[in-house]
């Protein structure tokens, strides 16, 4: 266990993740409690607050010390009268089963997520969180000087080829929402994390072509990264209870919702921080190929 001068923070994963104990999220946290909880989350890139039973207010609170916040979604609608926390609501089709970092369609991402459990299955419906620094580090070096020159094509629209036929109406309703306005938006491969200067692989589901490739070689090298992200050794798993929360660096990690509660009800909100444009290992920064800058979703847009 490591000791700060306010929490301690318990690892859980041997590369990423970290529990806070010792610390009530309600309260009025100081800015040194703030910068302790950030430079952990650098370090840790996941951390999970337990049982903090906080209240919409009390997220929305807590996510705005790390910066200005996104609206809850480009295209998905928010909880009603609350406009920056967006419903993760599996009864509402919306269930995020594959890996993905949050909203990579967009020029500029947010920099973290924080997840909130209101209702939890009693069993499933944790959520993996994985490091993609790490990933990066495992790369053997030819592939990964392949990677540092690669740009890829990131988007909301529906590979219909690689997703099965949503399940309910409900979920069906749910993708028609997603894809109402369409995104894409050419990204590095290979990130440079903005505060400190890691490397990390910044790919997931979003992302769906290599920039200059045909769309076999894109898949077959987007296969390639991903199975470093993905390896067990690079992952957290949350088995969430009621009232935890967590909070994770949405620059240089992926997640993944197994889809394996069935019926069972399952709702976390989640309050997104705002981010700003990533920016590759030769410093060009991403840019946008469709649709608008999404300045109703983020103030990093402007
Ligand atoms: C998300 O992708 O932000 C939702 C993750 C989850 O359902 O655990």
């Amino acid at each position: 266990m490591t000791t700060s001068t306010d929490f301690d923070i318990r690892k859980v994963g041997g590369r990423i993740g970290a529990e806070i104990l010792g610390v009530d999220l309600s309260t009025d946290l100081g800015p040194a409690v703030v910068t302790e909880i950030n430079s952990a989350l650098l370090e840790h890139k996941a951390l999970v607050f337990r049982d903090q039973r906080l209240d919409d207010a009390g997220q929305l609170r807590f996510a705005s010390l790390f910066g200005e916040l996104t609206t809850a979604h480009p295209t998905v609608p928010s909880v009603d009268g609350r406009p920056h926390i967006l419903p993760v609501d599996g009864d509402e089709g919306i269930r995020a089963n594959q890996w993905h970092t949050d909203v990579t369609f967009v020029r500029t991402p947010p920099k973290a997520s924080t997840l909130r459990s209101i209702v939890v299955p009693p069993y499933g419906g944790n959520t993996l969180i994985a490091n993609s620094a790490a990933a990066y580090r495992d790369l053997p070096e030819p592939l990964r000087e392949l990677a540092d020159k690669l740009w890829a094509v990131h988007t909301n629209a529906f590979d219909y080829a690689a997703h099965p036929a949503p399940k309910s109406e409900k979920a069906a309703e749910h993708r028609r929402r997603f894809v109402s306005r369409k995104y894409r938006t050419a990204h590095p491969v290979v990130r440079v994390h903005p505060e400190t200067g890691e490397r990390g692989l910044f790919i997931g589901g979003f992302a769906r072509s290599i920039v200059g490739l045909s769309p076999s070689d894109s898949r077959d090298l987007l296969r390639i990264f991903q199975s470093y992200v993905t390896r067990p050794e690079n992952i957290v798993r949350v088995a969430w209870t009621p009232g935890d929360l967590v909070l994770f660096d949405n620059r240089i990690t992926q997640h993944y919702a197994p889809d394996d509660y069935g019926d069972l009800p399952r709702l976390l909100h989640r309050v997104t921080v705002a981010g700003d444009v990533p920016e590759g290992v030769d410093g060009t920064l991403s840019h946008v190929i469709e649709g608008d800058d999404a300045a109703h979703y983020t103030p990093a847009a402007v």
